[in-house]
């Protein structure tokens, strides 16, 4: 199977996802992409060896459908067989998702379905939570929204802020996603709670 992975950051989810690829074999990474030419994950693929491509998105201003007709140009080139968002933090229109519908996997750091959007380690700690983590899904339209795939919880210990949650969940996030990864490359659909 081929694995396309999108970014906008460090790509500290894709590398973990790249690694496991590339030490067992269950997959191959053929593409790490970004919205942003700048992504420090965009480095860190290359030096893996693995092709890389960037779109900036501000050209596109509100133009969501022209961004993502760029985006696909790299990406429909890798033919991917399964895309992985990995710290990717644009919304994608239904009509790219359901391009890949099926064969789309998110990580997302809250428990879904508790807090889908932003600031989830924020939200947690307003509200009083004792515990959060990391959910794997399957893509849909609706943001954060699909079948849940993994999910890792950590307990919110008291003094935490939304820095020293959000390191302890991304932790987990690097063990989950792949994984859920490597099981959803062999058919498994089932939940894995680690
Ligand atoms: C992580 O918190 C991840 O949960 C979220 O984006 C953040 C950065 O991820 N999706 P990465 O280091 O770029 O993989």
């Amino acid at each position: 199977k081929r694995v396309a992975i999108l970014i906008s950051g460090g790509g500290s989810n894709m590398v973990r996802l790249v690694e496991a690829m590339q030490a067992e074999g269950f997959a191959e990474p053929v593409l790490v992409a970004s919205n942003d030419a700048q992504a420090g994950g965009l480095l860190k693929a290359a030096a893996m060896g693995v092709p890389t491509a960037a779109i900036d998105h501000r050209p596109f201003g509100r133009d969501r459908a022209a961004f993502e007709a760029e985006l696909l140009k790299p990406i429909l080139a890798s033919k991917p067989d399964i895309l992985c968002l990995a710290g990717f933090m644009r919304v994608l229109t239904p009509e790219f998702v359901e391009h890949f519908a099926g064969r789309m996997l998110n990580i997302h750091p809250s428990l879904l379905p508790k807090y889908p959007g932003l600031h989830t380690h924020q939200r947690a700690i307003e509200a009083g939570d004792t515990e959060a983590g990391c959910t794997v899904h399957e893509v849909t339209p609706v943001l954060d929204d699909g079948p849940i795939l993994g999910q890792t919880r950590v307990p919110v210990i008291a003094g935490d802020t939304a820095e020293t949650l959000a390191a302890r969940v991304l932790v987990q996030e690097h063990k989950l996603y792949p994984a859920v990864l490597k099981r959803y490359v062999a058919g498994d659909r089932s939940l894995l709670e680690l």
